[in-house]
């Protein structure tokens, strides 16, 4: 059976005080035993609440983001290898944000997925299309390309260490969520590209998270899709109430 994720992507919020208090308001709340949970805070807050975490067994924690580059020279970057030092389990990889503003190719993408195995760290690949390229019918084959380029290098063994978050960029805190069937129909394809690389049981294996405006009023429909695995939650995470009814709502 697959894994079924709830992630809170928390990208650049929270001061210090803020994000312990949210974390102790989850984690003191959380029932479900049978979900995963996964907190993404900024790396500063990594290392205390990976400890926060820790005598929880469905609660992970996630770095943002990693350099391509394994060591050395490269003023403010942060490593895969520094990211395991402080016992985080995942690093989010190709969030839209992360592509668009710090222009972030699948090239580079691919190169921090390799950073991330090596140091034994599981990934959340993030892909995603464009209104204009969902308008252009094009949505399809740029995802392919995004899968295929960063991740398609990878054998069985290795891309199950691979959970993959569908987050169309027009719904990434727009408030415009996509349609079940929008979603769904997209997470079938991402599946259906894995069985044409892999084989149906890596395939049906894998997690695939939605992302994009999810929060605990569409939560439920979104998560009942047979291809959606869960989701990777942004502005609804930022709230202990909003978080954990999205976490309730499988
Ligand atoms: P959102 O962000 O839930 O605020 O739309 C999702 C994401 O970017 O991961």
């Amino acid at each position: 059976m697959r894994k079924k994720i709830v992630a809170g992507n928390w990208k650049m919020n929270l001061s210090r005080e803020e994000a312990l208090l949210l974390i102790s308001g989850i984690t003191s709340r959380i029932e479900s035993k049978e979900k995963q949970v996964i907190f993404a805070p900024p790396f500063l807050y990594l290392y205390k609440i990976a400890k926060m975490c820790s005598n929880f067994n469905r609660i992970k924690v996630a770095a943002q983001n990693c350099s391509k580059e394994k060591e050395g020279a490269f003023t403010g970057e942060v490593s895969a290898k520094m990211i395991d030092s402080c016992n985080a389990d995942y690093i989010i990889i190709g969030h839209s944000e992360r592509r668009e503003y710090f222009n972030e190719s699948n090239m580079d993408l691919k190169e921090k997925v390799d950073r991330a195995l090596e140091n034994k760290l599981d990934v959340i690949f993030c892909c995603g299309e464009s209104l204009n390229q969902r308008k252009n019918e094009v949505h399809f084959s740029w995802i392919r390309k995004q899968l295929s380029d960063s991740l398609f290098h990878l054998n069985a063994i290795d891309f199950s260490n691979i959970v993959i978050a569908y987050e169309p960029i027009w719904a990434i805190g727009t408030g415009v969520t996509a349609s079940t069937n929008q979603a769904q129909e997209m997470h079938a394809f991402i599946r259906s590209c894995i069985t044409e690389k892999h084989d149906t049981e890596v395939a049906e294996k894998t997690s695939i998270l939605y992302g994009g405006s999810c929060n605990p009023s569409n939560s439920n429909e979104l998560f009942a899709q047979e291809d959606i695995d869960g989701g990777l939650i942004g502005g609804a995470s930022l709230n202990a109430n909003d978080f954990l009814a999205i976490i309730n709502s499988f």
